[in-house]
């Protein structure tokens, strides 16, 4: 189709375009696929860059009305990683042989900026060869400047949606989007390499709004985008909402890749848990990331965005032989380096 052509070439559509694109993607979805797979193979070959994912503490001040983990929701148990405990996740990862560490957490007062740089700057010292990223949320930007000087490289926040009236759907009014962006543009300025993206399949969500993400990523320009289906958690008021689906999350997947064909794209936990075969879905419609866990098995359960999540009983070393065979199955391979973004 002309449109895919065009994003192909122009690297971007007009929010009409996208739209349109979106509405008739059966018709191009494989096309857009093959597409989408020939530019990720021409950027990163057959690599799929494993990240070690560690969930350091389930504690949130936040209440996303869609999240498991809210602060309202009494019914989590609640967990903090030491920082012994997280230490001995990334020792634990390292000997698998992963070179890139994703620190993820709700935002948890107690893991104050002085705790966090602290944490960020052993890792550096103890791993000087691996990525550091974090996901820990809104700061201010001189707490992001501190710990980018503490050794922390990478930072994901998705930006959740870029429609003001949607973003105010999903979160209380304590919360704002332009916030969120700002905290987006500092990191980017600070000189993280940023990951942003949105849920497929919100509550609330039109193609409209899906359209208006596809052009905040371009205007933001990330180096990382992820994307995973909404999945209803029990104990939050979305809890019958539908789940979003594999085809609408591979499709955007393929556009994001035609769209910025460098992109770090994973094939999300999410993604795997609505679909058992999700997440090759995910690679094969040109995903190159993908974020097994490496908390302690004890908590895994506990760090429940959405119901059903996969991989919680696993130990990491489990995942990491599961993960190896699932790519290799699709003619990829876990390439365990610090899956750096290319220019
Ligand atoms: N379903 C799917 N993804 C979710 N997230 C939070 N809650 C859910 C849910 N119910 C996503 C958000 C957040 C990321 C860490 O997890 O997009 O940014
Ligand atoms: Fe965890 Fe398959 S990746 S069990």
């Amino acid at each position: 189709m002309d449109l895919l052509q065009k994003l192909k070439k122009e690297k971007i559509l007009t929010k009409e375009e996208f739209i349109f694109l979106l509405e008739h993607r059966e018709e191009v979805r494989e096309e857009a696929t093959k597409l989408a797979r020939k530019l990720g193979d021409e950027w990163y070959g057959k690599s799929v860059y494993p990240r070690g994912l560690v969930e350091f503490s389930n504690y949130c001040k936040n209440n996303c009305y869609y999240c498991g983990i809210r602060a309202a929701n009494a019914n989590v148990k609640r967990y903090r990683l030491t920082k012994e405990e997280i230490m001995s996740a990334c020792e634990n990862g390292y000997q698998l042989g992963y070179r890139s560490f994703v620190f993820q957490s709700g935002e948890d007062p107690y893991y104050n900026i002085d705790r966090m740089e602290d944490i960020v700057a052993t890792v550096r010292e103890k791993y000087p060869e691996c990525a550091i990223t974090l996901s820990i949320g809104e700061l201010d930007r001189e707490r992001y400047q501190r710990l980018f000087d503490a050794g922390a490289e990478r930072y994901l926040l998705r930006h959740e949606t870029a429609n003001e009236e949607h973003y105010k759907k999903l979160h209380p009014g304590s919360m704002s989007l332009t916030y969120r962006k700002q905290c987006l543009y500092d990191l980017k300025e600070i000189g993280y390499w940023v990951g942003t993206g949105f849920m497929v399949g919100a509550p609330y969500q039109t193609l409209e709004n899906i359209a208006e993400d596809l052009l905040f990523i371009k205007e933001l320009d990330p180096h990382m985008a992820g994307i995973g289906p909404f999945i209803p958690h029990h104990d939050t008021k979305f809890k019958d909402e539908p789940a979003g689906s594999v085809e609408l999350t591979t499709f955007l997947i393929s556009i994001l890749r035609i769209m910025k064909p460098n992109l770090l794209i994973p094939a999300t936990t999410a993604l795997g848990t609505i679909d058992p075969k999700g997440r090759e879905a995910g690679i094969l419609a040109g995903g190159n990331v993908m974020m097994p866990n490496l908390s302690p098995v004890v908590v895994r359960k506990d760090y429940e965005l959405y119901d059903n999540k996969i991989c919680t009983g696993e130990e990491a070393a489990e995942c990491f032989h599961c993960l190896s065979r699932r790519v290799e199955l699709i003619g990829y391979h876990l390439d365990f380096c610090r899956g750096d973004y290319r220019e």
